[in-house]
């Protein structure tokens, strides 16, 4: 297994030979030393990329494409390797895992197929007298933050459109998963991507080292996915170079059930919405706004699926629920419901953290939660359903954008003309009408309001990593 940092296609020790330990989250136990970048080391990984970049922007769009083709064919072929790591490191189940490799994957798929439509335009100016020439050439070169989440999936998400337009890429993964990041880097390397063109430089030391990474000449743009308050730190120091960004950053969801829907369908889309990754996604369901009339019925038939939710490590049979992350995220969910309960609210089922090694949470549904209570505020980032009656179509619209987060949203109606209107007004970059996810390398991923910033994924996740020139001319 590779631990060395990954610069100009060389596997190298961190400057000063420092190393850093992952944990594997469903036992506690220690499953690798990783080499623990320097802000030198970023600087090092800036100039490989640097010195690879002219070389990947004047490479032909059909080669580029085949290489990503490639990349798409060798993550595919390591599947079950790679979906290891991520339970390794990461905690989901082995299937939630191999799903996330596929999904990884599809990404390198999908940009190979743009990489050779990023087409621009040529027009004729109003007085006639000139013509205009728009096209779109590579940022440069990128710096790309990823979160623990998915270990492979949001480094892919990033890496294959900059390199379909022509970008070179320094990847800093999250210190809780390098090596799914580390393992995706060698496979690159293995498919046919250039010396330089990917360089990854894991640490513990984040800030400093990333600051090093932005504040390099060279860098353009930094494309980063986590939460907002990071985001924040990340855009003030970005602007000092007055880098392009990309954001993908916190949600809060809000899902909301009609009293018209069906319920099977609500309840196994819950399901998805909370569960899917062992409850640790953006654009998980947060908040559950409940028609009264059906409120009792729902709760009762949630609480009755988590209950039923095989809880364990991701690599047992039949599990359907791994351990949260770490520690700090077993805490946070644990304080997030004690103060729900202690405001009113009453556990269906759940409701405490797992006596047991590692990081478990029970999977828990709330009912009776104040529509403001702090659980409702906070990005839960676990496997708890707070459930909140309404009874009014406006009020629970208004409830729903009653936050600065809007990532995601999921209505849930048997009146698709009131689903669309509703799905509308909702301020969330992403509604699932009648859908428990919607994430999908063709379609376009991201927030509006402080849940980010530009869009991953479909066309427009090509287009952030490109410039837009306009040559002014005349013949
Ligand atoms: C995320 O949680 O950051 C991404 C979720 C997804 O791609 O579905």
């Amino acid at each position: 297994m590779r631990t060395q940092l990954f610069i100009g296609g060389r596997w190298v020790d961190a400057d000063g030979g420092a190393t850093f330990g992952v944990t594997d989250p469903a036992t506690g136990e220690l499953v690798a030393e990783v080499a623990d970048a320097t802000p030198a080391d970023a600087v090092a990984a800036v100039d490989a990329a640097a010195e690879a970049q002219p070389r990947w922007a004047a490479t032909a769009p059909r080669t580029r494409s085949e290489i990503l083709r490639a990349c798409w064919q060798i993550l595919v072929d390591h599947t079950d390797e790679l979906a290891e790591l991520i339970v390794r490191e990461n905690g989901k189940t082995l299937a939630d895992a191999r799903g996330e490799v596929a999904y990884a994957a599809e990404f390198f798929r999908w940009n190979a197929e743009e990489a050779v439509r990023i087409l621009g335009t040529i027009g004729v100016s109003p007085s006639g007298a000139n013509r205009m020439i728009v096209h779109h050439p590579p940022v440069g070169v990128v710096v790309m933050v990823t979160p623990w989440n998915f270990p492979a999936a949001m480094i892919t998400r990033k890496l294959a459109p900059a390199l379909a337009a022509g970008c070179a890429a320094v990847v800093k993964p999250a210190p809780d998963t390098p090596l799914t990041a580390l393992r995706v880097a060698e496979l690159l390397a293995e498919a046919g991507v250039p010396d330089g063109v990917v360089n990854l430089v894991p640490t513990s030391n984040a800030g400093p080292v990333v600051d090093a990474a932005v504040d390099r000449t060279p860098v353009r743009m930094l494309s980063f996915t986590g939460s907002t308050a990071t985001g924040r730190l990340l855009l003030r120091r970005a602007a000092d170079r007055v880098l392009k960004c990309a954001m993908e950053l916190g949600g809060n969801a809000p899902f909301i059930v009609f009293a018209d829907a069906d319920l099977d369908a609500a309840v196994e889309g819950a399901m998805v919405a909370k569960m899917r990754h062992s409850a640790q996604t953006c654009t998980a369901a947060n908040r559950f706004f409940v028609e009264e009339p059906v409120l009792e019925d729902f709760g009762a038939r949630l609480a009755e699926a988590m209950a039923s939710l095989r809880v364990g490590s991701g690599f047992d049979e039949g599990v359907q629920c791994g351990p949260l992350i770490n520690e700090a995220a077993v805490t946070k969910v644990d304080e997030l419901v004690a103060s729900a309960v202690a405001g009113g609210a009453r556990p269906l089922t759940g409701g405490s953290r797992l006596d047991r090694p590692g990081h478990f949470f029970a999977p828990t549904v709330l009912e009776g939660v104040a529509a403001d209570a702090d659980i409702t505020r906070h990005e839960i980032f676990g496997p708890v359903a707070p459930l909140i009656p309404f009874t009014d179509t406006e009020a629970v619209i208004a409830a729903a954008n009653d936050t600065e987060a809007g990532l995601m949203g999921y209505v849930f109606t048997g009146d698709l003309g009131r689903g669309l209107a509703v799905a509308e007004r909702i301020e969330a970059g992403m509604i699932g009408l009648n859908r428990g996810v919607a994430s999908d390398p063709a379609a376009p991923f991201g927030g509006m309001k402080q849940s980010g910033l530009g869009r991953e994924g479909a066309h427009e996740g090509v287009l952030e990593f490109c410039e837009t020139q306009y040559i002014a001319t005349t013949w």
